[in-house]
C-alpha cells in the first residue's frame, strides 16, 4: 500500500520542514492548518481548525492517510487551558481519522518540557530534572499538556490499533514565517536590528545558559526522525528525544552569530536582560528595514519570538539531551549546530526575509 502523509500543523516550524522531507521522498504529503501553507510545491493542502470536529470531518472527507504526524499545538494563558485545548486538538484528529481505519502510524511532537515542566514552572526550582535528559525520566508530578497528549494518543492506539512514536525536540531552529516560537529567526532579526542601529548585540539569558553546555535541534533532522521512527519496525510505541548531535556553550556560539551579522556581542554580565524588552519598541524600525530592503515581512511578531528565546535562554540549568537510545536503534542521522544557524540565516536571506 502507498505511504500517505498527513502533517498535522503543516505551515509551523516543525511541520512545514517534515512536509518538505516527506515530498522530497516522493510520499504523497497532505498538510493540514487553519491557514496551510500554500508555498510547499506539491503539498496538498487542508484547511481545518482542530478545534471544531465537524468541520475538520469534512476538509478529511476524501483522505485517508496512512501517517499522521502531529506537530501542532496552540499557546493559552494556563496549563489547565493548554491541556483541555492541546487535547482537545489531538482527541479530534484522531477521532475523525479512526472513521477511515487507514493510520497505520501517528507521530506526536512534544518536547523537552515533558522533562522541564510547563510553562508556569519552566526549570522552577523544585522540578529540575537530572541533565542529559533521558526519555525513561519519569513524568513530572505536575500537569503538563504534552502528558494529557501523550495520553490522546495512547487511548486512541488502543481502541484503533496504530502503532506511535513521540518526539522530543530541544529548541527547534529552522525556517517558519507566524509561527509561536522561533530562536533562530528570532536572534536573526534580532542582529538585523542591531546592524541597522549600532546597538550591541547582547546575550538576553541567565549565567547557567550562557556558560553550561547545550544542544538544539535542527528542524530537518527533526523531520528525519519522525520519518525513521514511523517507518522501522524497531521503533515502534517509543518516545525519542531528538537534537543536532553535538554540544556547545552559548559563550562561543553567541559570537559566532554575531560575527555572521557583523555585530558586537555583549556577553552575560551579571545578569539578565531579557530580549522581549530590549526589542519592545522596535516595531516600527523592523518596518523601516523591510521597506529599504524590499522584505517580505514587515511584521515583526510575524517574525520574532522574544518571549519563547528569553524563557530557553535565561533558565537556571545547562539542558543537553541524550540520544543514545535512538542511536542504539540505528538513527544516526547528525546536524552541526553552527551550521544549522548559519544555513538558516542564509535561507532567511534568500527568502527576503532579513536583509
Ligand atoms: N518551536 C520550538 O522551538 C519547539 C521546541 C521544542 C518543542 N516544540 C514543540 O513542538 C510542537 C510543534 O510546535 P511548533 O513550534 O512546530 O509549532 P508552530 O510552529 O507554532 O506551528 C503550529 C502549527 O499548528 C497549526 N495550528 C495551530 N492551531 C491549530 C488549530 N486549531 N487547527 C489547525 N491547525 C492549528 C498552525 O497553523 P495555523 O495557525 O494556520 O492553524 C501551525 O501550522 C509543540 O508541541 C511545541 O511545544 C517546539
Amino acid at each position: 500500500m502507498e505511504n500517505i502523509a498527513l502533517v498535522v500543523g503543516a505551515s509551523g516550524i516543525t511541520g512545514s520542514n517534515l512536509a518538505e522531507k516527506l515530498l522530497s521522498k516522493g510520499w504523497k504529503t497532505y498538510g493540514l492548518a487553519r491557514n496551510p501553507n500554500n508555498e510547499i510545491k506539491n503539498l496538498k493542502p487542508v484547511a481545518a481548525n482542530l478545534l471544531e470536529i465537524d468541520s475538520l470531518r469534512l476538509a478529511l472527507a476524501d483522505i485517508s492517510p496512512t501517517h499522521v504526524y502531529i506537530t501542532t499545538w496552540m499557546r493559552n494563558e494556563t496549563e489547565a487551558e493548554n491541556i483541555r485545548v492541546n487535547g482537545l486538538m489531538v482527541r479530534n484528529i484522531l477521532d475523525v481519522l479512526a472513521e477511515k481505519k487507514s493510520v497505520k502510524h501517528v507521530a506526536l511532537v512534544t518536547g523537552l518540557k515533558h522533562y522541564l515542566g510547563p510553562f508556569e514552572a519552566y526549570a522552577a526550582e523544585g522540578f529540575l530534572p537530572e541533565t542529559p535528559l533521558r526519555e525513561e525520566h519519569p513524568r513530572l508530578a505536575i500537569e503538563n499538556f504534552y502528558y494529557a497528549q501523550e495520553d490522546e494518543v495512547y487511548a486512541a492506539a488502543e481502541r484503533d490499533g496504530f502503532t506511535w512514536s513521540i518526539h522530543r525536540p530541544h529548541t527547534v531552529i529552522g525556517q517558519a514565517v507566524g509561527n509561536a516560537m522561533n530562536m533562530g529567526t528570532t536572534l536573526a532579526v534580532y542582529a538585523t536590528i542591531c546592524k541597522e542601529t549600532g546597538r550591541k548585540f547582547t546575550w538576553p539569558g541567565s549565567a547557567a545558559q550562557w556558560n553550561g553546555l547545550s544542544d538544539v535541534t535542527d528542524a530537518r533532522i527533526l523531520a528525519e526522525q519522525l520519518i525513521w521512527a514511523s517507518t522501522n519496525e524497531a521503533t515502534q510505541n517509543e518516545a525519542f528525544n531528538i537534537v543536532n548531535g553535538d554540544v556547545f556553550r552559548w559563550s562561543r556560539l553567541w559570537n559566532k552569530i554575531a560575527d555572521y551579522f557583523g555585530v558586537e556581542a555583549i556577553g552575560f554580565n551579571g545578569e539578565i536582560h531579557p530580549l522581549e524588552k530590549e526589542m519592545a519598541n522596535d516595531r516600527e524600525k523592523w518596518q523601516e528595514i523591510a521597506q529599504k530592503y524590499g522584505l517580505k515581512e514587515a511584521s515583526l511578531n510575524r517574525l520574532a519570538s522574544a518571549w519563547h528565546t528569553d524563557l530557553d535562554l535565561s533558565r537556571p540549568i545547562e539542558v543537553m539531551t541524550n540520544m543514545s537510545k535512538s542511536r542504539k536503534l540505528g538513527f544516526n542521522v547528525f546536524q552541526d549546530t553552527e551550521e544549522t544557524f548559519y544555513e538558516l540565516f542564509d535561507r532567511l536571506r534568500e527568502a527576503k526575509l532579513i536583509p
